[in-house]
């Protein structure tokens, strides 16, 4: 076998000189393989396919045009780039199988792998042959996605996407909302984060992926991402709520932005939990305790009225400040 990797560098080495095409190398390899010459590695397991049980792509263009097509104009043509993974990871036999059984006999699909009618997980275990590592699915063993049955496919289409990038089955944020109903309710409330009108996706929040972080009995909470100084994913465009502030209001360091804020989206203000600001602050902080010069009496009075006595009239600065521990500025 390695011999025959030589040879199939040399014919490489040929071709690319001669400057023709180089899927062509794919078929020179391919055809190179049906010989009966290629037996199993040593330390190949028994039930992976011998070299010899691949045809390579250009075999399966002869009858797969239409997908032929669609996949040589996508990032997975690249795979025939790179020779070091052998034919088990290059063209259309790195997701669909060895296909040498599948040609000569294309009668009997069971010779070939179908993706449609395979279960998530086996779907999942495919893709992940390559895909598993890397920054964004270095945590994919702990998605929600997958521990609920939801597989590469759901959302990723190898032949027939329609965002080219990334390979999308839709566009965000319809492909979400195709699963997630009341998360579009979210956000068509009055006050939301502007995901429908494209300034920001759901993926700048969540890791569809999966995430590290904070567990939940099973599972990683909500996929969510963290800013790039693993905090939360708020910081990552709101870098002022961050501080760190000299008088920080414990709530928000501790309990995180959603104690106050609903992050998709609501018919508050701000999209906060309540209308009546007041009532928020009241939740944690029990009037008797307050020592103020005005009375609370007065306070939620004049609030319910004008909002001009809105705690946050004179706490202004609620998420932290520098120079007043009450928050006054
Ligand atoms: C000699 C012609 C021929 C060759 C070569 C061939 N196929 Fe097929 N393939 C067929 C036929 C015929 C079917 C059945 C089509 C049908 O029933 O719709 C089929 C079915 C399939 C299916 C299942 C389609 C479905 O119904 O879901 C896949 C996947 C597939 N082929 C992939 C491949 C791949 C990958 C290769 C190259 C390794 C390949 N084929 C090579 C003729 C061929
Ligand atoms: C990255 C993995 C991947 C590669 C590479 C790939 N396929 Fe597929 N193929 C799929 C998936 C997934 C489906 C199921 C339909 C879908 O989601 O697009 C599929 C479906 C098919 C089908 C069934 C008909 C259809 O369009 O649904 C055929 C036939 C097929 N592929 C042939 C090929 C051939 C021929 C190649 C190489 C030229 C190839 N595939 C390369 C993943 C792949
Ligand atoms: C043989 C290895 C291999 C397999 C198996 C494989 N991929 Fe890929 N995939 C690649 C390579 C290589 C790229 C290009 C990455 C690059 O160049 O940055 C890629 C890119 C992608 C991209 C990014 C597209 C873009 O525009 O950036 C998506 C999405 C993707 N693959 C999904 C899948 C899915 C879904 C499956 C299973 C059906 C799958 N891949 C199976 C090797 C593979
Ligand atoms: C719930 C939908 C969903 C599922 C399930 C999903 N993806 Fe994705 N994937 C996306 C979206 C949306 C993007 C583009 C936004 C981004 O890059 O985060 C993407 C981007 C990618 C990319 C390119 C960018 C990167 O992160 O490298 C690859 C590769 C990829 N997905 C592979 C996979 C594989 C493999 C699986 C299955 C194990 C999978 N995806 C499951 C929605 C999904
Ligand atoms: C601004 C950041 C942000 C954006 C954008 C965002 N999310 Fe979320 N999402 C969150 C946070 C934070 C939570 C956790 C809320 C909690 O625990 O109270 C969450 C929770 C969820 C949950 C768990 C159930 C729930 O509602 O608490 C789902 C499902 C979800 N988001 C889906 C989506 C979808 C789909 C989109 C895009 C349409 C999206 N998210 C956009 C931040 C965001
Ligand atoms: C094919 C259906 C499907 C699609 C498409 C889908 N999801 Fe999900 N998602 C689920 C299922 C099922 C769960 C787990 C059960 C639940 O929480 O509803 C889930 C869970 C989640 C969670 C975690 C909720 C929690 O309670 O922790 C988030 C966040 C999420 N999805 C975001 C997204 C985003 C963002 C997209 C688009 C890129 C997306 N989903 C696309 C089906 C889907
Ligand atoms: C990807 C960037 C991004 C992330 C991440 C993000 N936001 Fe925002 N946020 C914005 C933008 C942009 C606005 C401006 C509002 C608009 O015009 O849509 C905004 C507005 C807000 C507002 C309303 C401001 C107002 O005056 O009405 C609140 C509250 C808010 N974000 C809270 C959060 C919380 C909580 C999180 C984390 C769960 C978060 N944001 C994560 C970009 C982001
Ligand atoms: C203790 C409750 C509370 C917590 C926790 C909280 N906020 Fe707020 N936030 C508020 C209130 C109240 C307002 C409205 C302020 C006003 O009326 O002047 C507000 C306003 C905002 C605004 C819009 C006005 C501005 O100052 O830019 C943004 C953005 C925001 N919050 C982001 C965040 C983020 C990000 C977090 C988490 C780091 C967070 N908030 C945590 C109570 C809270
Ligand atoms: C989720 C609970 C929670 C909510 C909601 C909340 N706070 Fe706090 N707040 C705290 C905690 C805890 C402290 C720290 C108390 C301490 O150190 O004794 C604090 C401290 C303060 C302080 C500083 C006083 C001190 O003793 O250090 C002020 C002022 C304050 N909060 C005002 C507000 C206002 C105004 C609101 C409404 C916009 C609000 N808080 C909402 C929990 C909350
Ligand atoms: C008219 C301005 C004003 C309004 C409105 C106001 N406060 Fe205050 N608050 C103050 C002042 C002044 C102090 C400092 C009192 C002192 O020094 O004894 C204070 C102190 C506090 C403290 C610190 C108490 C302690 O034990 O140290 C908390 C907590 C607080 N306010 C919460 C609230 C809440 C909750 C609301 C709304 C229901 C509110 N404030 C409305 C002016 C105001």
């Amino acid at each position: 076998m390695r011999r025959l990797n030589n040879i199939g560098t040399i014919i490489f080495l040929f071709v690319a000189i001669s400057v023709v095409p180089l899927t062509f190398v794919r078929s020179a390899v391919g055809a190179a393989g049906d010989t009966p010459s290629a037996a199993a590695q040593p330390g190949q397991s028994a039930a992976s396919p011998a070299d010899s049980e691949y045809v390579g792509a250009e075999r399966c263009k002869t009858c797969h045009e239409k997908n032929y097509d669609s996949w040589s104009k996508s990032v997975h043509f690249r795979t025939t780039l790179d020779t070091r993974g052998g034919p088990s990871k290059q063209g259309c036999e790195a997701c669909h199988g060895a296909g040498a059984s599948h040609a000569a006999d294309p009668s009997d699909k069971s010779k070939i792998f179908l993706f449609k009618k395979a279960s998530p997980g086996e779907v999942n275990a495919r893709c992940l042959t390559c895909h598993a590592s890397g920054p964004t699915h270095l945590n994919s063993p702990n998605s929600f996605h997958r521990q609920n049955d939801v597989s590469c496919i759901d959302c990723h289409s190898p032949h027939h996407a329609t965002v080219k990038e990334s390979l999308l089955v839709k566009s965000q944020p319809a492909l979400c909302y195709s699963c997630h109903l009341q998360q579009k309710s979210q956000f068509n409330m009055p006050e939301h984060h502007r995901v429908n009108e494209g300034l920001i996706q759901c993926t700048d929040c969540h890791n569809q992926h999966g995430t590290g972080g904070v567990w939940e009995s099973d599972h990683l909470v909500r996929q969510l991402r963290t800013s790039d100084s693993g905090d939360f994913v708020c910081y990552k465009c709101h870098a002022d709520k961050q501080g760190p502030f000299v008088f920080a209001h414990a709530s928000v360091k501790v309990e995180g932005c959603a104690t106050c804020h609903i992050p998709h989206g609501g018919a508050n203000p701000h999209m906060l939990k309540y209308s009546n600001v007041n009532l928020l602050c009241l939740q944690c902080h029990t009037t008797a305790a307050l020592p103020h010069g005005p009375s609370m009496d007065k306070v939620m009075d004049a609030q319910n009225a004008t909002q001009q006595q809105a705690c946050t009239l004179c706490h202004v600065q609620i998420h932290g400040s520098n120079f007043s521990n009450y928050f006054f500025r």
